[in-house]
This record gives structure tokens, sequence and C-alpha cells, in this order.
């Protein structure tokens, strides 16, 4: 189980236990965090569950696929150096502390 905490644009955190085998996309859907719509239920299409890592992570993250890629430069919100796709980050025990800020819009 890992503690995942999601910043909204307007500074307020919502913080959340994941467990695996869930994302951070599904960790928010399941824990009704605004600002994640996972428009394509996790299959790296929409773009809709798009976040920002925080600049000071340091936790193991999964290198991103050309898939994710692609997908992350259709976003409704810019994409930094930052962007990932929320659907593509699996929950491990290892991503116990994950900040992610949410874009100001999803679609
Ligand atoms: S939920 Fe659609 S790309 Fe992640």
């Amino acid at each position: 189980m890992a503690k995942i905490t999601y910043k909204h644009p307007n500074g307020t955190v919502t913080v959340v236990d994941v467990t695996a085998p869930n994302t951070v996309m599904r960790g928010a859907k399941l824990n009704d965090v605004d600002g994640i719509e996972a428009q394509c239920g996790g299959s790296a299409q929409c773009g809709t569950c798009h976040v920002y890592i925080d600049e000071a992570n340091t936790l193991p993250l999964p290198e991103m696929d050309s898939v994710e890629d692609d997908v992350l430069y259709g976003t409704a919100c810019p994409r930094q150096d930052s962007s990932r796709l929320s659907c593509q980050l699996p929950v491990s025990d290892a991503l116990d502390g994950l900040l992610v800020h949410l874009p100001e819009a999803q679609s």
C-alpha cells in the first residue's frame, strides 16, 4: 500500500491509500479524487489522466513507453518534463509518498 498525494491546481491536497495492483489513476477514481477523468479507462488512449510528477520526486517510476509518450502530446494542459499518464503508473509500496500535481483541465 502507498499513500499517494494529489495536489489540485488551487493548492488543496487529497491523500489516499492505494493498494497494488491499482494505478495512480485508479487510486484517484476509487477515492473520488476530482481532476482525473480517465475516459478510456486506463488503456493509454485518452490522455485525460494526465498528471505532473512533483519535481522533488525521487521514487522509482516506470520508464515511459512510446504509446504514453505519444498520448502526452495531446493532453488538454501543456506537456511538461514531469508529465505522465497516471494510468501508466502502477502503485507499489515503493511509491509510498508519491506527490502528483493535477492539471487545470483534462479535456
Ligand atoms: S485513462 Fe486514458 S490515457 Fe490514462
